[in-house]
């Protein structure tokens, strides 16, 4: 009884912490440590704000091992070996994920009501929580783009780099905020990318960010895919358990690869088995992910609502019966991820 009380108290404290790791995000207060130690007033000065609350805050971030503190100098220092996890331009820098949960926490109220009444929060719905908790659509996927999409995702599949350079038309499904597409178009001048979503704000900050002449935009719905124009390759990055009619998507997702296509699907690497998740230390976090997101809003469009842990054996199902006869799993750069290399 007591390690468990010990254990959901220490629960709370990473729920505390993450919500003060968005805080410190917002506020730069990480960027100013990582110029090096600083007391309270120091640190207030750098970034400009109330020295009573950032003391505040450095108490709770460093009795919570994210600072450390010297009572000699009264100095908070933010150790090296943290920096990158919570400042910089890497994907290892966890700080915007900390502003994308609180965002997600944001309709609370609104997801009880659901657990009542039924019925989802639609997508749309979030774009207010995301301004308020300063979470920026799209930017930890941004960084994992920028350092694993060529040579992490891409590179799993033999071949496909080349095929690239070479020139190959590519179709990147519920694209979001494109920072897939515009990735890739600037590594493949040769190949045309192609960014479809339904979500006309992140298709505007898509073509706002486009910077090369090869990749262009869309506002459509997936499972409305036309067969023609035939892709040469088409993505998936986190897009198929949240939509409303999976089993459509990755049917029109087939029917509009060219005969020597393959569909590139990146998705949880989970089980679709509870019992298999348990001890995985990802699960917990992703099933509140999948509550608090990918379920509500394909519940708002009455659709199927997979959820984030649809696991490996519901997608090669589904994958199956949707025409794929061939579908290879490889590990993905990012453990909490897998890559489903699919031919037709
Ligand atoms: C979790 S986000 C992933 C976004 C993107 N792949 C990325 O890497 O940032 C899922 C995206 O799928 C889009 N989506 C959901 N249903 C869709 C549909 N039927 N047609 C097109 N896009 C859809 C949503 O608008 C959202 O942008």
């Amino acid at each position: 009884m007591e390690d468990f009380g010990s254990y959901l108290a220490s629960a709370y404290t990473g729920a505390a912490l993450t919500m003060l790791t968005s805080v410190g995000h917002n506020l730069g207060l990480f960027e100013a440590a990582a110029e090096g130690p600083a007391t309270g007033a120091e640190l207030a000065e750098r970034t400009g704000l109330h020295e009573r609350y950032v003391r505040e805050w450095l108490g709770a971030m460093t009795t919570g091992r994210i600072f450390t503190y010297d009572p000699e100098t009264r100095a908070y220092t933010l150790p090296a070996e943290h920096v990158r996890f919570l400042t910089g331009e890497s994907a290892a820098n966890a700080a915007p994920s900390a502003a994308m949960l609180r965002a997600f926490f944001g309709p609370l109220a609104d997801l009880e009501d659901c657990f009542r009444n039924g019925g989802g929060i639609p997508h749309a719905s979030f774009a207010p929580h995301f301004e308020a908790a300063g979470a920026v659509p799209g930017e930890t996927w941004r960084r994992v783009y920028q350092d694993h999409l060529v040579d992490g995702f891409f590179a799993a599949v033999p071949g496909l780099n080349d095929r690239l350079k070479a020139g190959a038309a590519l179709l990147d499904v519920g694209c979001g905020t494109g920072h897939a597409v515009n990735t890739a178009a600037r590594a493949f001048p040769a190949s045309t990318f192609h960014g479809l979503d339904q979500d006309p704000a992140a298709i505007a900050r898509a073509t706002s960010a486009r910077t090369a002449p090869n990749a262009r935009f869309s506002v459509a719905d997936a499972a409305a895919l036309p067969s023609e124009p035939r892709y040469d390759v088409i993505t998936a990055f986190d897009a198929i358990h949240d939509q409303k009619s999976p089993e459509d998507v990755l049917h029109r997702i087939r029917g509009a690869l060219s005969p020597d296509g393959l569909f590139l699907m990146v998705d949880a690497a989970f089980s679709s088995r509870l019992e298999n998740n348990v001890g995985n230390p990802m699960a917990p976090l992703t099933y509140a992910i999948s509550l608090l997101y990918c379920t509500t809003v394909s519940l708002a469009e009455g659709g199927a609502a997979l959820g984030a842990l649809w696991g490996t054996e519901t997608a090669l199902s589904l994958l199956s019966a949707a025409g794929f006869t061939r579908v290879e799993v490889a590990p993905s750069p990012r453990p909490q991820n897998c890559i489903y290399i699919c031919t037709p």
